[in-house]
């Protein structure tokens, strides 16, 4: 996923928050974006000029008059594909309601016609004060796209919400904003997390998936203009643009799928299902009295060589392997047994891999013979990587 050619003005406003303009100036680098810093004179009580600078694509601007551009804010509000105001305090989003242009971030706002994106950060009570609640509607019905502040610790040692947005999300909301509309029109489906396979009423064989990677799929995928299905075995909040089908055994996952997949343009396999279920299922508690049971096992199906069988020519569809050892030839077993176009394999014995973690490393194979190999990276990124080989493939298709 990339931004390349995007040129984003990253506006710094006065709160504590602005040292997390830091981490996402260099997001946002990272994603190929052309990013000028400005920051305020209030923002330079909190961070430093020389800091932007070194990982901006242009030198910070400060100031209306120090530069070499006698215009500095016409010049960046027109030429911005997006300026992004991060962290946006109550008094620079006060000023922006107001139309007023008394430094020089003021004055690329109301000299823009680019899109506006105020992530806000403040103390509570000045979040909830009807005249930032007001400023608020009014930049909201102008178009402005608001990253609501979080709650959490506050500066002031307080906690309530005010916290500004991880700098992750914020990015991940301007990739919404900007990025590629590549799936547009498609209809994708997604599994993710762990499936449980009932011993009785309380108790269940399950696996370690946290069901992140494949909610970070859906939401890539809906950002993209995809319209999706996640079929999910856990409670996660819905990535937005996505429509969530919870289950919980490998049976309901198997039948929420073929219904979904009917008709799909891509299926992506990211749950970890469990290959075998109890073959009894107590339909009371098991007592403990009773002695240690024998809890015999019977085979599942297998949901994704099931969709490998019946898949149509126009679908794409995506596996994942989660592997300890030997993990190329595993892969390519299963992308070959199971007639599937990609498998995202990763080492799940590698420090930061896999289940329950934030960040993932793996290599994607494709059906074509291709391979991409990810470095620990987040979620996020992996799930615009898979979808990027996916739009290649389709286009080639075409
Ligand atoms: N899968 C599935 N249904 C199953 C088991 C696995 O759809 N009953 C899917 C998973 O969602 C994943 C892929 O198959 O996309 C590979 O899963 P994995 O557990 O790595 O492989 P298995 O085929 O189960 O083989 P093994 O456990 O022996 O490695």
């Amino acid at each position: 996923m990339s931004l390349a050619g995007k040129r984003i003005v990253l506006g710094v406003s006065g709160g504590i928050a602005a040292f997390k303009a830091v981490d996402i100036c260099r997001r946002l680098t990272a994603l190929g974006a052309h990013v000028t810093p400005i920051l305020t004179e209030a923002a330079l009580h909190f961070v430093g000029k020389a800091t932007f600078d070194a990982l901006a694509s242009e030198l910070a601007v400060t100031s209306m008059w120090d530069g070499p551009d006698p215009s500095p804010h016409t010049t960046l509000g027109k030429s911005a594909d997006l300026i992004l105001v991060a962290p946006a305090t109550a008094d620079l989003m006060a000023r922006a309601a107001a139309g007023m242009a008394n430094d020089v971030l003021s004055a690329t706002l109301l000299a823009t016609s680019a899109p506006v994106m105020f992530a806000v950060a403040m103390h509570t009570e000045m979040w909830e004060h009807p005249a930032t609640q007001e400023n608020l509607v009014v930049l909201r019905r102008r178009g402005a796209i608001l990253v609501e502040p979080v709650v959490g610790a506050l500066a002031s040692g307080d906690f309530g919400k005010g916290r500004m947005a991880d700098p992750a999300e914020i990015v991940a909301a301007v990739v919404a904003t900007l990025g590629p509309r590549d799936l547009d029109g498609l209809r994708v489906v997604v599994s993710a997390g762990g499936t449980r396979e009932a011993i009785d009423p309380v108790r269940f064989i399950g696996n370690r998936s946290s069901g992140k990677q494949g909610y970070a799929i859906a939401e890539a995928a809906a950002q993209r203009g995809a319209s999706v299905i996640l079929v999910s075995t856990v409670g996660l909040s819905a990535p937005s643009g996505s429509q969530v089908v919870r289950v919980e055994s490998a049976e309901e996952m198997s039948v929420a799928m073929h219904v979904a997949a009917a008709d799909a343009d891509v299926i992506i396999m990211a749950a970890a299902v469990a290959d075998f279920r109890p073959s009894v299922v107590s339909s009371s508690k098991i007592k403990k009295h009773g002695g240690a049971p024998e809890v015999v096992l019977e085979p599942t199906t297998d949901i994704l060589a099931a969709l490998g069988r019946t898949k149509r020519a126009h679908q794409i569809l995506v596996g994942f392997a989660a592997e300890t050892n030997d993990l190329r030839a595993n892969a390519l077993e299963k992308l070959r047994r199971k007639n599937l176009d990609f498998i995202v394999a990763n080492d799940v014995s590698a420090e930061g891999v896999g289940f329950e973690h934030e960040t993932n490393a793996v290599t994607i194979f494709a059906c074509t013979g291709d391979e991409t190999t990810i470095p620990l990276t987040e979620k996020r990124a992996i799930a615009h990587a898979v979808l990027d080989r996916v739009v290649a493939m389709r286009d080639r298709a075409h």
